[in-house]
């Protein structure tokens, strides 16, 4: 039996386009395509078509009124820790009163402290606790998402957080993306034997969670304090074999060579990027890695946003992701991320908004799937509040703007 639902007072229609976007880079970026005055068909979980009012379909199942609000597609979270166990809050007081990030870390607090929490944690319980925050972000207009291990950091318990996120993906119509991060840190037993956790990463680890099937991608926090680039490539190379595609995390903390290890193990997407000089922007303009940034780090922690306005005047396209794990990014609310973005990386609503919506699809190879309003794509939209524009959704910054999410065609 086939559902269609008719969305009318459509105020503006974001992202749509008859032909699918690819990814947008430079000036494309301050563009998307708008209908005013819009309705839009969906056809059980897809998108049919859309149009505007003088030719609205009236053959459909079910109306709904958008009531004068806008609909945009779902956004597209291309970086999450979403599986953890428990938050950071006493390390949050700690930043407050002076301690750095990389203090806490020096310590045996941040990474090492939630691997603690998440190896003693029963996997069940860790399936309802990432449950319950993949429907928090599933309320506030996310319909794709990356989700990546790096809690663990023992051959157990990293395939207990994928196994997390391998059920995720089948009990939610969003999309998911699922990526081994077990090069999160050096995990306090091997303290004394980096080579020991590196063979163990490469000799037991990646082979174990391909023969499962259980990543997509193969990530590395490629930083001072963390993996040197030559780890990281021995760990990507590693990841490749077992078809593991990498995303990295790089040059959060410093200029670590991170960009140029991801350039040249062909990365999808190098994520961060808060310590950046020309010499990285030039080397990924001749890349087909997609530079990630990730605003709400910078605003959590303190610490300086990646320069994403150069990179776009300088031709490259970004992606936006929110980066939620217990450490850095305690949230995934995207609207609000969208602010933090416009006001501190100074891009425009239709910049950020492409940055988390076609942008952030490409980031997770989704750009078929999902990341504008395109007939054929999955029928994942966020609609508004009555009157909220694209660019009010921005400027009113931490209100609850989103009135409703549909995800593959239904509404939460
Ligand atoms: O993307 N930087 C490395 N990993 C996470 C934070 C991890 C944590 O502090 O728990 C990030 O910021
Ligand atoms: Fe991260």
């Amino acid at each position: 039996m086939t559902s269609r639902i008719l969305i009318k007072d459509i105020h503006t229609l974001y992202g749509a386009s008859r032909n699918n976007p690819h990814f947008l880079k430079a000036k494309d970026m301050d563009y998307t395509e708008t209908l005013r005055d819009a309705w839009l068909l969906v056809d059980n979980d897809q998108i049919l078509d859309y149009g505007s009012r003088e030719n609205m379909p009236v053959n459909a199942d079910v109306e709904y009124s958008a009531q004068g609000g806008c609909v945009m597609p779902a956004w597209c979270d291309s970086h999450t820790h979403i599986v953890f166990a428990a938050g950071r809050e006493g390390e949050f007081v700690d930043r407050i009163r002076g301690k750095s990030y990389e203090e806490i870390a020096a310590a045996g607090g941040g990474i090492l402290n939630s691997a603690a929490r998440l190896r003693e944690m029963p996997e069940d319980q860790l399936y309802e606790s990432a449950l319950r925050r993949l429907h928090e972000v599933m309320q506030t207009g996310t319909g794709a998402i990356e989700i990546k291990s790096g809690y663990g950091l023992t051959l157990e318990s990293e395939l207990k957080m994928l196994r997390v996120i391998q059920r995720l993906k089948s009990a939610s119509g969003v999309m998911i993306k699922s990526t081994f991060l077990g090069a999160h840190a050096i995990p306090a037993e091997y303290k004394n034997d980096r080579e020991g956790y590196l063979r163990l990463l490469i000799e037991e680890m990646i082979p174990a969670v391909a023969a499962e099937k259980l990543a997509d991608y193969c990530d590395v926090f490629c930083d001072k304090g963390f993996f040197t680039p030559e780890e990281t490539d021995k760990i990507l190379e590693a990841g490749w074999k077992y078809g593991l595609k990498p995303k990295i995390h790089a040059n959060e903390l410093a200029v670590s060579g991170g960009v140029q290890a991801g350039i040249r193990n062909h990365a999808i997407s190098v994520d961060h990027l808060e310590c950046t000089t020309q010499e990285e922007i030039d080397a990924l303009k001749n890349a087909s890695t997609i530079p990630t940034v990730l605003p709400s780090v910078s605003f959590f922690l303190r610490i300086p946003y990646a320069p994403a306005r150069q990179m776009i005047d300088q031709g490259l396209g970004v992606a936006i992701a929110s980066d939620f794990n217990p450490g850095s990014s305690p949230s995934g609310n995207i609207p609000l991320l969208m602010s933090i973005a416009c006001n501190n990386m100074r891009l425009t609503p239709t910049e950020a908004f492409n940055a988390v919506t076609i942008n952030g699809a490409c980031a997770m190879e989704l750009q078929e799937h999902a990341g504008s309003i395109t007939p054929g794509k999955k029928a994942n939209l966020t609609v508004t509040k009555p009157g909220i524009t694209l660019e009010k959704m921005v400027y009113y910054f931490g209100s609850g703007h989103i009135k409703d999410v549909f995800i593959r065609g239904q509404r939460l």
